[in-house]
């Protein structure tokens, strides 16, 4: 720390890493750098495709969009390409295992850098309890299919109706997602075991969920009745006003776990296109937690970028095309379903196609699960490196040259979230603290194409590019996060969790924060970086 000068009091929740030495430690990290491009690609699809186009597509359908959530998801693809560029300028430049984490802390220091943390934990750890709990009603239906019935109790989190899978009448109410809180359980070993084994198991399983998507397509594109998709954009039905008997019903069907349309909440019209487009949200996230495997890329300068977009464009494709043929064949109104993509298939007349789209949302639902989980404990890792959290989340295992407590750790909370908590609430949440990360990572290369405009930068957007998809990104993400915060729950219950996040940073991550201490982070002298320069 010779010549080093701390800034003393408040001062110290703006410090900064720089960018040279996150190289350093990457270069000195105890993970293996096994991954090429193809992986990352593959990485960020086995995270993309999931609960969010086998599940939510079918409510955001039916209860604002219509058959327009093709535009919607044209609008959330369109917001995503916007942040994935941002994200791949950046992963580029800064390839560690922190991701948007990481990126905080070189530019806009510690503090921000916390305030990501925290919001990844939703992004990522929340969202794996999401993806659970729609892989859980894929495996009872499937199960139920051939006869094996898990009692209602077992099948969902407390005070969630639980429907008959033939009938649609309910059955009972949840205590527990049993079949959810195993899948982290099994997840949690595998990854636990080691990041090589489980980047070919998500290579099988993308192959097999890709695979299933496009039979979807292809198959069900001679199904589609072209009338259905006409109104495109329903006429908007205002929300019928709190305390009327309108109002009362639509509760009363949700709280029954019944079909809810447009009708019955009011939506439709451009409106709902902007709800669904909120809604849907989740299906795309996932395209970033490709940058969380920086640590463990052979060439990331090259291959992040190319992981980040490929996987982004090939999904998008996928998704408009599963939306057109989906409302092309059952009517909107009817899609409020847990499983609209098997009831699609059902309606086509296969059944044995029917029992490969569940044995495909089964697969491709675990490799969701299984990227969501890495990128939580990487981003864990990272995070007690920097002596921000305690230092047993960054311990690696000596054989399996993974972070193992750190892994064992965040499976516990992700699986207890996914036993106890329901999908709607789990998606909304992920959706919130996901927007607010991407509008921070379009701010953050704002930031730093002023602050250190002579960074290395592999993926270069030029000056004026990159001011209209930031800025636009940005607007974008607050627009829909603002949608999302209308919701009570939602809101009130993201305010509580970032309020304790920051009680926790001043009682625990100021006072052992590496950076600060001027201690080292893997072998390298950790120090804050001097304010913003332009000579670097
Ligand atoms: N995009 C992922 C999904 O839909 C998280 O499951």
């Amino acid at each position: 720390m010779a010549g080093q000068t701390k800034p003393g009091g408040l001062g110290r929740i703006f410090l900064r890493k720089s960018v040279e030495q996150m190289h350093a430690e990457h270069e000195q990290g105890e993970l293996k750098k096994t991954l090429g491009a193809w992986n990352l690609i593959l990485l960020g699809i086995g995270c993309i495709i999931g609960t969010g186009i086998f599940v939510l597509t079918g409510r955001a359908a039916a209860e604002f969009a219509g058959p327009g959530i093709m535009i919607s998801f044209v609008i959330t693809g369109t917001l995503c390409a916007l942040v994935a560029l941002a994200y791949a300028e950046l992963a580029a430049a800064i390839p560690v295992s922190g991701s948007a984490y990481s990126y905080s802390y070189a530019s806009m220091g510690e503090i921000v850098a916390w305030v990501m943390g925290l919001l990844l934990v939703l992004e990522y750890g929340l969202a794996a309890s999401t993806v659970a709990v729609g892989w859980s009603g894929y495996v009872v239906s499937f199960l139920a299919d051939y006869g094996i019935h898990i009692p209602a109790a077992l099948q969902a989190a407390p005070g969630v109706p639980v429907t008959d899978h033939d009938t649609g009448a309910v059955i009972g109410t949840g205590m527990v997602n049993l079949p959810a809180l195993i899948a982290i359980g099994a997840v949690t070993m595998l990854l636990t075991l080691g990041v090589s084994e489980s980047a070919s198991v998500n290579n099988v399983i993308v192959f097999i969920k890709v695979g299933v998507v496009i039979a979807f397509i292809v198959i069900g594109a001679s199904h589609v009745d072209p009338a259905l998709w006409s109104p495109l954009i329903p006429e908007q039905i205002p929300a019928p006003a709190p305390g009327t008997d309108m109002a009362i019903g639509a509760q009363i069907t949700r709280a029954l776990g019944g079909v809810l349309t447009g009708a019955d909440t009011g939506q439709y019209g451009v409106p709902g296109l902007i709800t669904g487009a909120a809604t849907i949200f989740f299906a795309y996230i996932g395209f970033e937690a490709v940058s969380t495997a920086g640590a463990e890329s052979k060439n990331p300068s090259r291959d992040m970028p190319i992981g980040i977009l490929g996987s982004l464009i090939i999904c998008t494709i996928l998704y408009i095309l599963t939306c057109a043929v989906l409302v092309g064949i059952v009517p909107y109104a009817l899609l409020d379903n847990p499983a609209p993509i098997a009831m699609a298939v059902d309606r086509m007349g296969l059944p044995w196609f029917a029992t490969v789209v569940k044995i495909g949302a089964i697969a491709g639902l675990s490799s969701v699960m299984l990227v969501l989980l890495y990128g939580q404990t990487r981003i864990f890792y990272t995070m007690a490196r920097d002596g921000l959290i305690p230092q047993v989340f960054a311990n690696v295992h000596s054989k399996f040259k993974t972070p193992w407590v750190n892994t064992i750790l965040v499976g516990l909370l992700a699986s207890g979230f996914a036993g106890f908590m329901g999908l709607d609430d789990l998606a909304d949440l992920t959706n919130v603290g996901t927007l607010a990360a991407f509008a921070i990572i379009c701010i953050t290369v704002i930031y730093l194409r002023f602050a250190r405009p002579n960074m290395k930068r592999p993926f270069n957007m030029p000056m004026p590019v990159m001011l209209v998809v930031s800025v636009l990104g940005a607007l974008m993400c607050i627009f829909l996060l603002m949608s999302l915060m209308a919701h009570d729950k939602t809101r009130n219950f993201f305010l509580i969790y970032l309020a304790g996040g920051f009680v926790l940073y001043f009682v625990y991550g100021l006072q052992n924060s590496k950076l600060a201490k001027g201690l080292t982070v893997g072998g390298h002298e950790a120090k804050p970086m001097e304010l913003p320069h332009k000579g670097d």
